[in-house]
């Protein structure tokens, strides 16, 4: 006799989200048998919150926003919340907040709707109920930090919780179709009980981002399987609430002085969308022995890389100089493309030399020296020609096989040096 364990049946809570609903049963199958319904994403009122999510909400998709406390997530899921009411029911459940207060702040927002319910609760099983008797269309939890698994040890708001309470929500949105939006704060000093640990669990995860000093937010794509990552959308946070910003190049030059040296504009691609930003250089000399170089906005590596390429190849002695660099109105950029800018930058406020207001600067800098073709140039240029710049330096390569559009002058570079020289 052989003793034979039998497997448990597998814990089927763990694994329904990889389950089409109502089938007990999953076997493989060819993939040329598969069928699928292609659904129809639904609109928010906000086209940059459609973009950010690859063109709308697709149904029965989990999607976490995350961002730093008082950033505007209650005040934009509240927003959305409201539009989405138009057309369905929605749920908003809230942990931080009473009833009363959520109405104040839809007040302010001048939200308001028969098909939006607010449920202050922060018992899970008592939310999950609620939701089978509701049948919401879709769901906001504010935030995933303040709900609790009764059952669970573990205090609210630790890693197990949050493990299973997000593990719970990926029920309801694969078993039911329902949409759930999870809000997550990012905690100071990035600690593990934040949204870091559950974002391989979501089907999307956003980011909002911004200065608490400044008014302008910014809602990045971090992971999306519904659609590109690095999208961007920019709002404008005022006393009535969240406005979109539709067109973010002009915010991130409004402020540009005019002959400033240390500033170069780089058109810079967030995802599928060009936006022009401004990356100012200051360069002194060191005072005490070791140099020292800050990066706001960029990678501070890039940096230190770009000005050894400088020194090395341009013959800029950058050595015993402090390098302070940002990219102005507090976005993050990290693309090769704007290398190229980073470069003029620096030059720029070593020589004390200003560029030409009405000129941008596009290319990947590579260790001789050279400057690298980048993606998706036809875009970048149409999009400083649109802002009315009259000039953009790019890749030499760029130019083969493309005709650059008139009415901007479009010139290839191939080396440092030279992109330098027609710079400054
Ligand atoms: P909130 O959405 O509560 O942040 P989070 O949920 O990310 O913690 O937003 C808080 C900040 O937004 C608060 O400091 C005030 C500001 N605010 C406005 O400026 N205008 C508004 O209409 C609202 C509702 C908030
Ligand atoms: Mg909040």
């Amino acid at each position: 006799m052989v003793e034979e364990t039998i497997a448990p049946k597998s814990n089927s809570t763990r694994t329904a989200g990889l389950r089409r609903t109502g089938v007990d049963e999953v076997k493989p199958e060819p993939l040329s048998s598969v069928t699928f319904q292609s659904e129809p994403r639904f609109k928010t009122g906000m086209e940059e919150l459609n973009r950010v999510l690859g063109g709308g909400v697709v149904p029965g998709s989990l999607i976490l926003i995350g961002g730093d406390p008082g950033i505007g997530k209650s005040t934009l899921m509240l927003q959305v919340s409201g539009q989405l009411s138009r057309s369905g029911k929605i749920l908003y459940v809230s942990g931080e907040e009473s009833a009363s207060q959520i109405k104040m702040r839809a007040d302010r927002l001048d939200v308001d709707s028969k098909q939006l319910y607010v449920f202050p609760e922060t018992d899970m099983n008592v939310i999950k109920s609620t939701i089978s008797d509701m049948k919401p269309d879709a769901v906001v939890i504010d935030s995933v930090q303040t709900m609790q698994i009764p059952e669970l040890q573990s205090a609210t708001g630790s890693v197990a919780q949050i493990r299973e309470v997000t593990a719970d929500l990926m029920n309801i949105a694969k078993g039911q179709g329902i949409t759930v939006f999870v809000v997550g704060h990012v905690t100071k000093g990035g600690a593990i009980a934040g949204p870091k640990i559950l974002e391989h669990m979501v089907d999307t995860v956003l980011y909002f981002e911004g200065d608490l000093h400044h008014s302008y937010r910014i809602l990045r794509t971090v992971k999306n399987r519904f659609g590109s990552t690095n999208e961007l959308g920019v709002f404008e946070m005022m006393t009535d609430g969240l406005h979109e910003v539709t067109n973010p190049s002009e915010i991130f030059l409004e402020e540009r002085l005019k002959d400033a040296t240390g500033s170069a504009i780089v058109v810079s691609m967030e995802g599928t969308r060009p936006i022009l930003v401004e990356i100012q250089a200051l360069v002194t000399a060191s005072v005490f022995g070791n140099a020292t170089r800050t990066a706001t906005g960029l990678d501070r590596n890039r940096v230190s890389l770009i000005m050894a390429v400088l020194e090395k190849r341009a013959g800029l002695l950058l050595q015993n100089q402090d390098a302070y660099l940002k990219a102005a109105g507090g976005v993050k950029l990290d693309e090769p493309a704007i290398d190229l800018a980073i470069a003029v930058s620096i030059a720029s406020s070593y020589k004390n030399r200003g560029t030409s207001p009405t000129e941008c600067y596009v290319g990947e800098l590579g260790l001789t020296g050279e400057v690298r073709r980048v993606t998706r140039i036809e875009q970048r240029v149409s999009e400083a020609q649109k802002l009315g710049f009259k000039r953009v330096l790019v890749p030499a390569n760029n130019l083969q096989g493309w005709t650059p559009p008139k009415g901007i002058d479009v010139v290839g570079v191939s080396t440092l040096s030279q992109a330098l020289k027609l710079a400054l």
